[in-house]
């Protein structure tokens, strides 16, 4: 793995893959991507000098192709990662998260890359009667986006079968850690929980907060696309990334007030077309065939993020 490629790499996931590309040996070239659709150049701004940023687009066959050139290892990143925006817009969504991935697995293919590690994600699931969830499943997708990024492992999975291109699917459960954007009302529950937290505001919480999800710090899914692209028997497989373990929404805002010495009922709205009920990822593959070990837990994970945005304001 000496020349890498992170698609979406100003993005809050790909920003912080790339700060550990930045100290993986043998990685000598750092290629960034991005549209800067919900990523940031400011992501990137002091590692800046010791990568290649490209403002491109995924949905731009010629310029991958061109970017791809010499690259060992692709980590596709790039999406538009909203349940929620993929039913307020789900031809924008099904352009970038399918046809975009299709692109990236072509371009991968076209230019010889070994091997391409693709960001599925856990809302390929759906409801489960199964908790925690394994890769076994059939999959259930609810929304749109589930749909676009499941659609996405098929596809890698298919290039590998067909052409020979390998490729690994990780998928996520939900994320969060430093440089996770808390400006829209698309973000992710804990970047909007821990500014609300900062601002000693209360949170909306949509759902009556009993809903569950298996938070995990972002450095933990670092680890687990480094192991994923160096495996050797990785690649034709779909991996869960998380902790192992769950807690509601309410649980997570008494958390975060806990941290920060907050009494601060939450405000209720209705629930959300497209959420998932309940969400924990069983890491037995991922533990057995890639020794992926999330060492980073939710409180000390919650502590190293609102030190990061607390820092940031
Ligand atoms: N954050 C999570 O909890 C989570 C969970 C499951 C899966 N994922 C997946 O992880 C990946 C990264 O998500 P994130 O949380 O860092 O979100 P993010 O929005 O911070 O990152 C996505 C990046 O992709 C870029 N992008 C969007 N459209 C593009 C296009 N057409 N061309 C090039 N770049 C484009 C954005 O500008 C952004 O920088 C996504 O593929 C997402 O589906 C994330």
């Amino acid at each position: 793995m000496k020349n890498v490629l992170v698609t979406g790499g100003a993005g809050f996931i790909g920003s912080a893959l790339i700060r550990g590309l930045l100290e993986e040996p043998g990685v000598e070239r750092i290629v960034a991507l991005d549209n800067l659709l919900t990523g940031h150049e400011r992501n990137l701004a002091e590692v800046n000098n010791r990568i290649e940023f490209h403002n491109a687009d995924i949905r731009d066959l010629a310029a991958l192709e061109h970017l791809f050139t010499d690259i060992d290892v692709v980590f596709h990143q790039a999406a538009i990662p909203s349940v929620p925006r993929s039913i307020d817009d789900p031809q924008l969504t099904h352009e970038v998260n399918i046809n975009g991935t299709f692109n990236v697995l072509l371009a991968a293919q076209r230019r010889k890359v070994s091997r391409v590690v693709y960001a599925a994600s856990s809302s390929a699931y759906g409801d489960t009667v199964v908790l925690p969830k394994i890769e076994t499943l059939v999959p259930r997708p609810k929304s749109p986006y589930a749909v676009q990024k499941l659609v996405g492992e098929y596809y890698a999975r298919t290039f590998l079968d067909n052409y020979g291109l390998a490729t690994v699917c990780l998928r996520y459960f939900n994320v969060f850690g430093p440089r996770q954007d808390p400006a829209s009302p698309y973000s992710g529950v804990i970047a909007l929980f821990c500014t609300a937290a900062l601002a000693q505001r209360a949170p909306t919480i949509f759902g009556d907060g009993e809903q569950t999800r298996d938070f995990t710090y972002v450095d933990n899914i670092v680890q687990l696309n480094l192991l994923a692209a160096r495996s050797p028997t990785a690649p034709g497989n779909v991996y869960n990334g998380g902790v192992g373990a769950r807690i509601t929404l309410n649980e997570l805002w008494s958390k975060l007030q806990e941290l920060e010495g907050l009494d601060l009922p939450p405000r209720y709205q209705p629930g959300r077309a497209g959420d998932v009920r309940d969400s924990q990822a069983d890491l037995g593959a991922a533990r057995r065939d890639l020794n992926y070990d999330p060492r980073i837990d939710l409180t000390e994970g919650l502590r190293r993020t609102l030190a990061w945005y607390r820092a940031s304001a």
